[in-house]
């Protein structure tokens, strides 16, 4: 991890605290302690949406509470052990204390077991809408959401400029590229490139102007303007259950040529290592965005999942690679 995802980590621990917490109240401990159990066996025992409780435990798994055994199926590890009745010196008795002196967590603790029973995201509970429409509709909220992108764009736009060449195309379109860093840094190092950046019009009309660069108010849900040369997306396909993105990725095939590059830069899950970073930006997805569609995401995704929702939107996955900030994938127009 780099110090800034350390202390990323260290702002946003009481997520992975208040979903153990959630999870001690739900019974999932308790019900793994006699062994492993397939999610969907454990969303019936404990009343919950299963695809929300299985991106929680893919969550919390980075912080050594629960272990994959196979896919879909999680069992105990020898720390969450200590937060069942069985364990000898169990620490239950800690979290009843905590809950009986701190109200104020017990409320956010409920909020989180309506997400978890519902798969209804904290912004769809609280204010019955999905996470983006809430910042178009509270501009105040969505400028302190781009400065707080543009902080961790900047480490992450320094890896990828320092990593990749991307001399051998005229021309280079960026996906909801937001504040235009990315795009902006590459075309300052490629002085003969043209470039797109494609974003909500609000957002797109917020950016200065930037030689060169061409910006586009789109919907990328909709459809999305010609792209000549190759393309990018910087944090865009976790925020999407795969249906969702795959018809993003769509969108984009339909206006790219055949052979072009897309490079998607996004984490990497490896669910054989344990990274907190990861499991907090689960954790935070999980918020924000709800429960997984039913194939996945949002959320982040291990490599096997990019290469499954590519392949069906027409693109196949040609490389991978791991930069201290950020992963890359690198995919081909079929
Ligand atoms: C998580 S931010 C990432 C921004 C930028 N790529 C970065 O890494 O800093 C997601 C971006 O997607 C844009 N976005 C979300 N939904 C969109 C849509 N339907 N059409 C176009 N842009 C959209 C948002 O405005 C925002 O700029």
């Amino acid at each position: 991890m780099t110090s800034y995802q350390q202390m990323l980590c260290i702002l946003q621990y009481h997520r992975v605290s208040s979903f153990t917490e959630t999870c001690v109240d739900l019974g999932v401990f308790d019900h793994l302690a006699a062994g492993p159990l397939p999610v969907s066996e454990l969303a019936k025992l404990t009343g919950t949406h299963q695809r929300a409780l299985h991106r929680c435990l893919r969550g919390l798994a980075h912080f050594e509470l629960f272990t994959k055994e196979e896919e879909s199926i999680f069992s105990l590890t020898n720390v969450s052990r200590q937060l069942t009745l069985e364990s000898e010196f169990s620490l239950k008795p800690w979290h009843k204390l905590h809950r009986a002196i701190t109200p104020q967590d017990a409320k956010e603790c409920e909020s989180l077991e309506q997400l978890l029973r519902t798969g209804k995201s904290i912004i769809q509970i609280k204010h019955n809408c999905l996470f983006y429409d809430y910042l178009r509709e509270h501009q105040d909220i969505a400028a302190y959401f781009d400065k707080a992108m543009e902080s961790a764009s900047q480490m992450e736009v320094q890896d990828i400029l320092q990593e990749f060449d991307f001399s051998a195309s005229e021309h280079l379109t960026e996906i909801a590229g937001g504040n235009g860093a990315l795009i902006s840094g590459v075309l300052q190092k490629n002085e003969n490139m043209e470039g797109q950046l494609f974003d909500f019009p609000d957002v797109v009309n917020r950016i200065e102007p930037i030689p060169r660069l061409k910006t586009v108010g789109v919907d990328m849900h909709v459809s999305l303007p010609d792209i000549q040369g190759n393309a990018m997306m910087k944090r865009i396909l976790h925020s999407y259950s795969d249906d969702k993105a795959g018809h993003i990725l769509e969108n984009t095939r339909h206006t790219m040529r055949s052979g072009n590059k897309l490079y998607i830069f996004e984490l990497i899950d490896d669910d054989k290592i344990n990274n907190p970073y990861i499991g907090v930006k689960h954790l935070q997805m999980l918020y924000v965005h709800g429960a997984p569609g039913e194939s996945g995401g949002p959320g982040e995704r291990t490599q096997a999942e990019f290469a499954s929702l590519l392949s069906t939107a027409g693109f196949e996955l040609v490389e991978t690679q791991q930069l201290p900030s950020i992963d890359a994938v690198v995919a081909v127009c079929k």
